[in-house]
């Protein structure tokens, strides 16, 4: 067993722990591949945010299996149970399914992926560093590429939005050291490193765990962490994801202020438009707060872009409390929005006690619906960006055409007059020419 296949699903968390489990799989000269037929073993690295992610990853685990892999999963699939309930269900159902699947491990426990290897294949060595003492989130990434990095700061959650799986997946909420993820973005800047994107499942709950909300009582401790981390010398660029609109207050947006290297675009949650559905769902903020919050981003940031997610159909969503999550898109101009269909997850409070009432089919026309709000109101304000000069890290060049994303979020392309790999990973100045398509822009280099 010399080589490996590791395919990822779901957020940037999970990509950000796919880049550490390459670290350890390095650690005992394994060898990744890019395609799984050249592979002895396969890894999935899985999301369970929908049941359409769970069913996606069987797919895939059929087929290598039938290719005669060595079949291992890890990640969201492979529950944290924090219930009895849910842990035999869990275990009844899963396990039917794990029979074609080799081993299974949870990510935190990726340091004990050599030993667990070995009884497959004796050779496999022992790692040349101990990870033993380690906390996962601390293993040094493999980084794809040298000009940007994700960086997690906390893991799990404590929210449990009644439709959601991710507590039960993730575990509670368990943030980082703040020294070690300063350090460890200080040494990406140090090796070249320009754009640094925060990732964890609420990062702005960051710290307030159990033993310091009750002393701490403020909401500045992701504040303070961004300030730091954004005064890193030569870190041109640096995001965060996803923040929790209940945590989100003015101190966020004075340190936005305050550092120009934080992206001037911010992905904020909402889920719904509708106060009812807000409540529904768990959520613990309600519309207002939400675009109270935005109101003074806007009034401090004037160039700021919001993008969210939504969740159409959830259950009892009215066609007013639909039509709320329309008109919110005219209001807050999201320039891109990741529309979900309920889907039901088992174990949680909405998947256990609440009737899934709204059909598919009314599902979809709601999803469609709002994908063409989008669209419509992209139209729109696509026409204001026109002439503007925007800064662009460009992370692709193909056929002499560079692309990437400008500090505002807007992916924009611009011809470079040869094939020159040599583009990516710049930041650009790039005058902004026409609207390519309504998700881009095309533009001339200044
Ligand atoms: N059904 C549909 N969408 C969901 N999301 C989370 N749980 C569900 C579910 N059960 C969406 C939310 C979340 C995003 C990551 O996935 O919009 O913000
Ligand atoms: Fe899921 Fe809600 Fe936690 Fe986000 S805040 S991960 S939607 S439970």
């Amino acid at each position: 067993m010399k080589k490996y296949f590791l395919k990822t699903f779901g957020c940037q968390m999970n990509y950000s722990d796919s880049e550490k489990l390459e670290s350890v799989l390095e650690s005992i000269a394994l060898e990744q591949v890019e395609r799984i037929e050249e592979s002895d073993i396969v890894i999935f690295n899985t999301c369970s945010i929908k049941q359409h992610a769970e069913d996606r990853v069987f797919g895939y685990v059929r087929n290598a299996k039938k290719l005669g892999k060595i079949v291992g999963l890890t990640g969201c699939m492979v529950r944290k149970t924090s219930t009895q309930h849910f842990e035999k269900d869990e275990k009844d159902s899963l396990l039917k399914k794990f029979e074609r699947i080799d081993f299974v491990f949870r990510i935190e426990d990726m340091k004990s992926l050599p030993e667990l290897l070995q009884e497959y294949d004796e050779n496999i060595q022992r790692p040349k560093i101990s990870f033993d003492e380690l906390d996962y989130l601390n293993i040094s990434p493999k980084l794809k590429e040298n000009f940007r990095a994700f960086v997690p700061i906390m893991t799990g959650c404590d929210k449990f939005c009644t439709y959601c799986i991710v507590p039960f997946a993730r575990g509670k909420e368990r943030s980082r050291p703040f020294a070690d993820i300063v350090n460890e973005c200080e040494m990406h800047v140090k090796n070249g490193v320009k754009e640094i994107t925060l990732v964890g499942q609420n990062v702005n709950a960051y710290f307030l765990d159990d033993s310091t909300r009750k002393t701490l009582q403020r909401q500045t401790d992701f504040a303070i962490l961004l300030d730091e981390i954004a005064q890193i010398k030569n870190l041109k660029r640096l995001q965060f994801t996803s923040p929790h609109p209940r945590h989100m207050g003015q101190d966020v947006i004075d340190v936005m202020v305050k550092n120009e290297n934080i992206a001037r675009t911010l992905h904020l949650p909402v889920q719904s438009g509708s106060t009812k559905m807000l409540q529904k769902m768990g959520r613990e903020h309600n519309i207002s707060r939400f675009t109270d919050f935005t109101k003074n981003l806007r009034k401090a940031i004037p160039e700021i872009t919001i993008t969210t997610d939504i969740i159409v159909g959830f259950c009892d969503e009215t066609e007013e409390d639909f039509q709320e999550t329309m008109k919110l898109f005219n209001s807050e101009k999201f320039i891109m929005a990741y529309i979900s269909k309920y889907s039901v997850r088992k174990g949680t409070i909405a998947g256990d006690k609440m009737k899934d009432t709204i059909s598919l089919e009314e599902k979809k026309r709601r999803f469609e619906l709002l994908t063409e709000k989008l669209k419509e109101v992209l139209r729109k304000e696509n026409k204001k960006e026109i002439g503007k000069i925007e800064e662009v890290l460009v992370d692709e060049v193909k056929n002499g055409i560079a692309s990437g994303k400008s500090h505002r979020g807007r992916t924009i392309r611009f011809p470079i007059g040869e094939k020159n790999k040599r583009f990516i990973g710049e930041i650009i100045s790039v005058k902004i020419i026409s609207s390519e398509s309504i998700w881009s822009f095309t533009g001339e280099m200044m």
